[in-house]
């Protein structure tokens, strides 16, 4: 299958009804898969109400049958189709939140495919902020599923270029509209829990979230090891790069000596190395590395933007072992860490016993 690329600039005006638009929104109403950005990843779209359409979501990613997918709208009529009822709560977060990066799970009414929700009676709903995504999503007047656009296992993509380096043949087009712009998924909130649960941390925070609605609580999964997580796509290993991930907590400058010092170590034992770090970070480390700035340190909303570009990079560069540096865990500082545990598979080591 030949895979069609448009580029979008949405500062030409007109570009909302222009002939890229209605091409993609034409395949999308036709069963076709096109991705597309929104303001977190790309996600790759099917008419969510067409069986045969999700189900090659699945197939095209590689994806596992029982990991639902998000269903996308442009608008709150659209949201009426797909779920059974908008709780008060929901409603205030709905006003706050979107358009934006947050994903409420709510009973479902039956309108979209069985595939899509792998027949749980809830179903997983966003109204994306990039002006593509919802100008497709009109255009094509069907609420559209959309799992990140990636292979399975690989990390989410956040250019067009990672779109294709993983999908191109195996799906009908890709909408280019530039880098995302958050970098990380949206927050997963489940609405059907006595208390609201966060399933995934993502671009709207706990704290934001908790000003909206009062309590908000975590998914123990997040929190334990060992748990059983509600959220059905997130036991499964996401985002990790070829090569053996390990995070060295600390402070960073000693985070550094000690990766420096493993860095070094291993690459005497004849492997590739990669150290994940920030632009401020870097002049820390020598030697034959490959060393990839993420963001600045003290704006982690850039890291969490370039994070799933320098996993990509480290794919690229043949890297067999990678160390990284932590952050904290405040705000989008949540959602990066996640993705980062994520990544590495649970290893960490602290960089404070040196
Ligand atoms: O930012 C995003 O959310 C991106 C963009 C494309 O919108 N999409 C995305 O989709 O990350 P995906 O399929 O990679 O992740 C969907 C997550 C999974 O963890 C899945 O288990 C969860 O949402 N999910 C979907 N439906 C659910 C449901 N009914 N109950 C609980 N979790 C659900
Ligand atoms: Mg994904």
């Amino acid at each position: 299958m030949q895979t069609t690329v448009w580029r979008i600039h949405v500062a030409e005006p007109g570009w909302e009804d222009g002939e890229a638009i209605r091409e993609a929104a034409a395949l999308l109403r036709n069963g076709e898969l096109v991705a597309f950005p929104t303001e977190t990843v790309y996600g790759l779209g099917a008419d969510a109400t067409n069986d045969d359409a999700v189900g090659r979501i699945f197939t095209a990613k590689g994806r596992p049958a029982d990991n639902p997918l998000i269903v996308h709208v442009a608008d709150k009529g659209q949201l009426s189709a797909v779920v059974a009822e908008v709780s008060e709560v929901a409603r205030r977060l709905i006003d706050r939140f979107w358009p934006g990066p947050l994903t409420l799970v709510l009973p479902h009414r039956g309108t979209v495919s069985a595939r899509v929700t792998c027949g749980l009676p809830t179903v997983a709903v966003r109204m994306p902020a990039h002006p593509v995504a919802r100008a497709l999503i009109a255009a094509a007047g069907v609420p559209v599923a959309a799992p990140s656009a990636n292979r399975s296992g690989k990390p989410s993509p956040t250019t067009a270029a990672h779109v294709l380096a993983d999908l191109a043949g195996r799906i009908a087009g890709v909408v280019d509209g530039g880098p995302t712009s958050v970098g990380v998924e949206s927050t997963v909130l489940d609405l059907t829990t006595p208390v609201p649960t966060i399933l995934r941390p993502g671009g709207v925070t706990q704290e934001e979230l908790a000003a909206v609605v009062g309590e908000v609580a975590l998914d123990p999964a997040l929190v334990r090891e060992g748990e059983v997580p509600r959220s059905p796509g997130i036991k499964y290993t996401h985002y990790a790069p070829a090569g053996e991930m390990t995070l060295v907590a600390g402070a960073p400058e000693v985070a550094a000596r000690h990766i420096q010092r493993l860095a070094d170590e291993a690459a005497r034992r004849g492997e590739r190395v990669g150290i994940l770090t920030t632009e401020d970070g870097r002049h820390r480390y020598r030697g034959p590395h490959v060393v990839v700035a993420c963001g600045r340190r003290d704006d982690l909303a850039s890291v969490a933007a370039a994070l799933y570009a320098a996993l990509r990079r480290f794919d690229q560069e043949g890297v067999t072992r990678i160390y990284a540096e932590t952050f904290p865990e405040e705000g989008i500082g949540a959602a990066l860490m996640n993705r980062l545990r994520k990544a590495a598979g649970g290893r960490i080591v602290s960089g404070d016993l040196v």
